[in-house]
Formats: structure tokens, sequence, C-alpha cells
């Protein structure tokens, strides 16, 4: 019996996480659903089951490494695996930069920056053991070019590309893959609470930017853009 794929995606209760989620499992991958809040990754859970595949929420804050740690054992004590990671949780603050409070500077880039950072730092082991890893890091175009009143989180953003161009480079001569993933404005739960946005709905909606990334992923690009 060929034993299912297992992928650990962050930020998976909502928006492209969720979407990520539903368009894995559909594809056969068995999904561990990550994120601080339980409730929202237990209807995912529920929803992907309903649907006849497999998924298993595992409550983390990634900005926390005694919480990725405490998620990492669980999951050894029950011998599941991990075979990719797709970085996703994010958030994000918007408006002039003296607008901006310490506490918004810091939650950007601790979940952002520091949280991609730590989760990948606590997988590299397992991926090097078991001589296999995919890592997915879901950017936006954020990290291409920089945005009028999102000046701290396109330098999350760009932080986050640094990171993964230099992974690349760093894991070349290993098993382990790591794709970059730019994209333009989505329909989530991501613009709630303000104002920079004004009409979401004109975006894409997540789950066509999850098709999309699923049907690039066969070929392990470094970078795939979708703007
Ligand atoms: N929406 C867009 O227009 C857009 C465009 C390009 C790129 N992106 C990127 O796409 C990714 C997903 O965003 P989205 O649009 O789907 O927004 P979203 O619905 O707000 O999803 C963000 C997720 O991150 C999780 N999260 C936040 N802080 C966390 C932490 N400390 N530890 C663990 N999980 C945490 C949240 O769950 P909890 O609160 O339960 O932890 C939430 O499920 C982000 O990286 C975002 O920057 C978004």
């Amino acid at each position: 019996m060929i034993r299912m794929e297992t992928i650990l995606i962050t930020g998976a209760g909502t928006g492209l996480g969720k979407a990520l989620a539903l368009t894995y499992s559909k594809k056969g991958f068995s999904i561990l659903l990550s994120g601080r809040n339980e409730h929202p990754l237990k209807t995912v859970e529920q929803e992907i089951e309903q649907l006849g595949g497999h998924a298993a929420a595992v409550v983390c804050d990634i900005t926390n490494s005694h919480s990725i740690a405490a998620m990492l054992n669980a999951l050894q004590e029950k011998n599941i695996t991990i075979d990719r990671l797709i970085n996703n949780a994010g958030v994000g603050y918007f408006g002039e930069l003296e607008s901006l409070s310490e506490a918004d500077i810091n939650t950007i880039l601790d979940t952002n920056v520091k949280g991609t950072i730590l989760l990948t730092r606590a997988l590299l082991p397992l991926f090097k053991k078991q001589q296999s890893g995919r890592i997915l890091n879901i950017i936006s175009t954020a990290g291409l070019r920089g945005k009028v009143n999102e000046s701290v989180y396109v330098a999350s953003k760009f932080a986050v590309r640094g990171f993964s161009e230099s992974l690349q480079k760093e894991l070349e001569h290993t098993p382990i893959d790591v794709t970059a993933v730019y994209m333009g404005g989505m329909d989530t739960p991501f613009w709630e609470n303000s104002d920079h946005v004004k009409d979401k709905s004109r975006f894409k909606t997540p789950e066509t930017v999850a098709e999309k990334i699923l049907s690039e992923d066969d070929g392990r690009p470094e970078i795939f853009v979708d703007k």
C-alpha cells in the first residue's frame, strides 16, 4: 500500500490555508491543519473528512518556538511524519508607517518572518533524516515590489523571499526543495478590520489560487508567480 503524503499547512483554518488544505486533500494528501485557534481548524478537519479525506487539527503559534516544539513532539508521539510544509500563516497591518504601533510591527515581523523561519528550522532536521521534504513559502507580490501604505508588510515578505532564496542555495545538493510563491490579492479574511482594500471581492478567490499552486507543484519550481 502506498503511504499518503502528509502536509503541514500553517494558517489552515481560514483563507488560502483552508483552500490549500481542501485542494491538496482532494489530490490524496493527508493534511495537518495548523493555526492558533482550534475551532476553525476543527471545522476544516470535519469538512475534509466528510469529503472522504484525512486531516487533523494541530494548534500551534508559529511565533513561539515552544509551541512549535510541543506540536512536533505531539505528532512524533503519534508516529505522524511530515513530508511537506506550507508556510502560509501571515498577517498584515496597513497604513502610513507612523500609524503603525510597535506592537503591530512586532506582530507582522514575528508572524511572517520569525514564524516562517522557526517552523522551517524545526522541520529541516526531520526532512534531512528522511532524505526528502518539500517547503512552499507563501509570500505575495508584496515580496516582489514596494507598495504604498504596506511598508512593514512588504518588508516582511521581502525577508521571506530572501530566506527562501538562501535556503534554496543552502539545500541545493539535498533532496529537499523550497518553492517561493508570489500571488496578488485574494478575497480572504486577511482584509477584515482594514480599509486598505476598498473592495476585496474583485480579488481572486483563495480556491482559484490554491488550484494554481497545486497545478504548479509537481514541477517543483523554485519560484511560482500568480499575479
Ligand atoms: N489575502 C491576500 O490578498 C493575500 C495576497 C498575497 C499573499 N497573502 C498571504 O497569504 C497567506 C494567507 O493569508 P490569507 O489571505 O489566507 O489570510 P487569513 O485568512 O487571515 O489567514 C491567515 C492565517 O494565519 C494564521 N495565523 C496568524 N498568526 C499566526 C500565528 N502566530 N501562528 C499560527 N498561525 C497564525 C491565522 O489563524 P489563527 O489566527 O487561528 O492563528 C489565519 O488562519 C499570508 O501569508 C498572506 O500574507 C495574502
